[in-house]
């Protein structure tokens, strides 16, 4: 292997994995006006390239069902994540079985939102997850991700508390 190609374990800041629930696999093409143009993968590929000048190794998934989001939370727990961000989606509004996950995973997380779920449907205004969120980022729309990276680069440097940034 390239050791030139890799970042040497000394240089890696951290590992986040980020997680997208239902529906997010359809940005860019999905009621626009709510969530923008910018596809998912824009968004993957623009988080990666931020992550890789930062030395942080980010995992992206995706995924339409509860299931496989828990699933890749358990795995998770023995991968050695620093951080999670997560934009869960109308689970968001619904699940307590995610927001068991999220726990049982360990991870300090930023939630995600790309509309601002406070100007919309009432129902949209209750969060599983914020509560036990070091941050949460709504309305910003695909900045929102890059934004919650960038504050994890700042905590992980400054090897800080989160939430004490
Ligand atoms: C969303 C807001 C949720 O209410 C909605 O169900 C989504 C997307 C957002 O990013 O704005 O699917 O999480």
């Amino acid at each position: 292997m390239n050791s030139a190609a890799q970042p040497h374990p000394a240089e890696t800041l951290g590992k986040v994995l980020v997680l997208n629930g239902p529906n997010l696999n359809l940005l860019g093409q999905r009621e626009p006006h709510l969530y923008g143009a910018t596809t998912l993968a824009d968004i993957d590929r623009a988080l990666t390239e931020r992550a890789d000048r930062a030395g942080i190794v980010l995992e992206t998934f995706q995924s339409n069902h509860e299931g496989a989001l828990i699933e890749r939370l358990h795995a998770a727990r023995g991968e050695g994540f620093d951080f999670l961000i997560i934009n869960p989606g109308g689970l968001t509004h619904s699940s307590v079985a995610l927001r068991d996950a999220v726990l049982a995973s360990d991870l300090s997380f930023i939630e995600v939102h790309l509309s601002n779920v406070h100007a919309r449907e009432p129902f949209r205004q209750h969060s599983y997850f914020s509560d036990k969120a070091v941050g949460t980022i709504t309305g910003l729309g695909a900045q929102g991700y890059l934004l919650a990276l960038d504050y994890i680069v700042a905590a992980l440097s400054d090897n800080l508390d989160p939430g004490k940034a």
